[in-house]
């Protein structure tokens, strides 16, 4: 299957910069956000990359909700956390550490979970990065794959097969996982399986086409996901992705500093300010619509299909058998979680 010709370009930082400009006008509402008012008491949720940026946002607005929410992060301990509580005005507020960048890292973290005994309502995978040139990840992955792609895949493998995630029939007692994309999955290019996992060099001219590639593979497990956890269509467990649109944040913190210099104004005049970029994040956390719904792709509050490339079921379905291959290489703590619809 070939990718979606007609969008925008996302590989090269003008093409993105003038790519999230121009969706800001672009984009239609099809979803509303989520008034003060909508509460989720008591619901725990998982927030990662939840220290910084839009992760913070989200933690601080779903504890605002009544949510205790854990922040799993890989630095801000424990000032984060203070500033979240501070923030929200609520005590529900607790810091887990994970490496994503690590496989061992996010076995510790489940095994922690685990521990803990309590199951996770809402899972919120925000975490990402960009990297200005090729980096490997502890196991000797490319970086944005392995944090994007590989160490989700892992984590929701454990908390299905530890029980952590609820599946249900009845609704409000299912739990959502929630994949924080990005529009740039539609610049990705179709994995190539021949070479899959392998580490390959880059730069900087080819850096956002690796962190497109990553979201594209997020964007593709994220649909087959959804299948294999609602196999007969009805929903069980809800799995929703979205862009959040352009935000300010220290997203680009890596690259050269003249290149900041020319795209920070911009950034800072036109892209969104994390507090609002959270809302649509919010509304598939929390809204009662969602909780029956599986598989939805939000653009900011426009509802439209992922690229064709990440709705292929064939290629969801190589994805899935060819990532578990990966990772049974690096298995700790639980038995991977099978994918065939039955949940522990
Ligand atoms: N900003 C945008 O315009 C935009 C647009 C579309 C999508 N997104 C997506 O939004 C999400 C959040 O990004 P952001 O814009 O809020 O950027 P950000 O402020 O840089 O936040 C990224 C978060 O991810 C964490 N992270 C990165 N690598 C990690 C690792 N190995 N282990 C654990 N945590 C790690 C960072 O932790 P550290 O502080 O420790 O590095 C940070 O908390 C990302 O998935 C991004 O792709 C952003």
């Amino acid at each position: 299957m070939q990718r979606d010709k007609r969008t925008r370009d996302y590989t090269s930082m003008t093409g993105a910069t003038y790519a999230a400009i121009a969706d800001q006008f672009s984009r239609k509402r099809t979803v509303e956000p989520l008034p003060d008012s909508v509460r989720i008491d008591g619901k725990v949720c998982l927030v990662t990359g939840s220290n910084s940026g839009l992760g913070k946002a989200v933690a601080i607005d779903l504890a605002r909700r009544g949510g205790r929410v854990l922040m799993a992060c890989r630095s801000g301990h424990p000032e984060a956390g203070e500033e979240v509580r501070r923030m929200s005005g609520s005590n529900r507020v607790e810091m887990l550490k994970v490496d994503l960048a690590d496989l061992e890292s996010v076995h510790r973290l489940c095994d922690t979970l685990k521990q803990q005994g309590r199951p996770l309502d809402i899972v919120v995978l925000n975490a990402g990065l960009i990297t200005v040139n090729a980096r490997m990840s502890a196991q000797g992955y490319e970086m944005m794959f392995a944090v994007h792609f590989l160490a989700n895949r892992a984590l929701i493998d454990r908390l299905l097969s530890d029980g952590l995630i609820r599946a249900s029939a009845r609704p409000g007692e299912r739990s959502r996982i929630v994949i924080v994309s990005s529009e740039a999955h539609r610049s990705g290019r179709p994995v190539d399986f021949a070479t899959f996992g392998a580490f390959s060099d880059f730069g900087l001219a080819d850096s956002l086409k690796y962190y497109a590639d990553s979201k594209l593979s997020l964007c593709t497990w994220a649909q087959e996901l959804s299948r294999r956890l609602n196999p007969d269509g009805e929903v069980r467990v809800s799995v929703n992705s979205l862009c959040p649109g352009a935000v300010a944040t220290g997203i680009v913190r890596e690259a050269p500093p003249l290149l900041k210099l020319l795209f920070y104004p911009v950034y800072k005049l036109m892209f969104q300010t994390p507090e609002k970029a959270a809302r649509p994040v919010i509304y598939l956390c929390c809204s009662e619509e969602m909780d029956s719904r599986s598989g939805v792709y939000l653009h900011e509050f426009h509802e439209k299909p992922p690229a064709p490339l990440a709705r292929d079921e064939a290629a969801g379905a190589r994805l899935w058998e060819e990532s578990e291959a990966l990772l049974e290489k690096h298995a700790s703590g639980g038995q991977g979680w099978a994918g065939d619809g039955h949940l522990g």
